[in-house]
């Protein structure tokens, strides 16, 4: 497989959440390979202890090479959670950084590369709009509703789902979280992903008790969405949305033997057309455990399937479709020179690009954040 090519610095993303979003200084643009390599590790040298690299599965290969620990949403909060590190370099997007500035301690900073690493999915599901709709819904019903919020959504949202008695969860504990809200309230509204709701629901055994709610049809009926026990939000993930059951189907035409693994951000009937379903360590353990020669699809974000490929020769590991599976770009914008520049910042004493949650917010957010620590 070839690798992946650092990206131009154009964006398209104007999701910031952060006003001291700064940008790239031109001299860090065009430094080559080998350069950046040898500086990032010198920088790395000086700083020691001090710092601790966080990188998400997603993240370039020019960036989980300098990780101190790569895995998925949950595993990284756990490692933010448990670093001695004065400065934790999160690379990842900033739903993930704010959880880990949530849950490390004060004098801990965390610093995302760049600002603009902004997930299009967290932003479907703005805090504002949630109130609108938990107004309507539970002016609807007696039913004691629990909102549990996917971590890919912003610190306000988090806190509301505290405040609300509800809580975050993960791709790999969204039904642990389910069985939590299910013994202490009677309904639960799913925010933002549908798919890992519906996916989380089938698990269950509750797949006839979805509802869907989509905050931009004024048509969104809250009295007939209160009469299941699961409310979907209407948000998705466009990395995965792309994956098709056509696409299995083509994939096993072409290779008979082949076995498929998928994200559970993927639609319900890509889901169930799957071998094996889960977070993206699962994807990653799937292919640590296969035998050599198995052939494996793997229907989630590219760069993590070029990884595995990469640390795992003896598997065939294929793109379940192909040339059009996408990158995530928000996990893109992590540049491996905008690591190298927060990197020397840091060693000049100076510290950019810091994710800092408004404190108002962050101590409902990490109460939200400790119990799905805890389920
Ligand atoms: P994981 O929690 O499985 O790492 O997934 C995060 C994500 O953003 C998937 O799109
Ligand atoms: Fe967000 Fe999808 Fe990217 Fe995950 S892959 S960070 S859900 S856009």
């Amino acid at each position: 497989m070839p690798e992946m090519e650092t990206a131009t610095f154009e964006t398209d993303l104007s999701l910031f959440k952060y006003d001291n979003l700064e940008q790239l200084p031109a001299s860090y643009r065009d430094l080559d390979e080998a350069e950046r390599r040898e500086r990032t590790e010198a920088a790395l040298d000086v700083l020691g202890d001090d710092v601790i690299i966080l990188g998400h599965n997603y993240q370039r290969r020019e960036i989980v090479e300098h990780a101190d620990f790569i895995g998925d949403s949950y595993q990284l909060s756990q490692e933010a959670a448990n670093a001695d590190a004065e400065y934790v370099i999160f690379g990842g997007v900033t739903f993930m950084a704010e959880s880990a500035d949530i849950i490390t301690d004060d004098d801990q900073t965390v610093i995302l590369p760049s600002m603009e690493a902004s997930c299009p999915m967290a932003g479907m599901a703005e805090a504002l709009q949630v109130d609108t709709a938990w107004a309507e819904l539970t002016a609807e019903t007696d039913a004691n509703i629990i909102p549990i919020t996917y971590m890919n959504s912003y610190a306000d949202l988090k806190a509301f789902c505290a405040e609300q008695g509800g809580l975050v969860c993960t791709s790999s504990n969204a039904h642990r979280a389910f069985e939590w809200a299910f013994d202490r309230g009677d309904k639960v509204l799913f925010l933002p992903d549908k798919h890992l709701g519906e996916n989380t629901a089938h698990r269950l055994g509750m797949e006839d008790e979805l509802a869907e709610w989509d905050p931009w049809d004024p048509e969104s009926d809250a009295a007939e969405a209160v009469e299941k026990d699961i409310i979907l939000w209407e948000g998705y993930c466009q990395v995965h949305e792309r994956f098709r059951t056509e696409h299995i189907e083509q994939v096993r035409g072409e290779h008979p033997d082949a076995n498929v693994v998928v994200h559970p951000e993927c639609r319900r009937e890509v889901v169930e057309a799957a071998d094996v379903v889960g977070s993206t360590s699962t994807i990653c353990e799937t292919i640590e455990n296969a035998e050599p020669g198995e052939t494996w699809a793997i229907g989630t974000e590219i760069h993590l399937t070029k990884h595995l490929s990469r640390w795992h020769p003896e598997v065939n590991v294929l793109p379940l479709c192909g040339d059009a599976c996408m990158d995530c770009n928000a996990m893109r914008q992590i540049d491996p020179n905008y690591l190298l520049w927060v990197l020397e910042e840091l060693v000049e004493g100076r510290e950019r690009n810091v994710i800092n949650v408004a404190e108002e917010e962050k101590e409902l957010a990490r109460v939200a954040l400790d119990r799905m620590l805890e389920v």
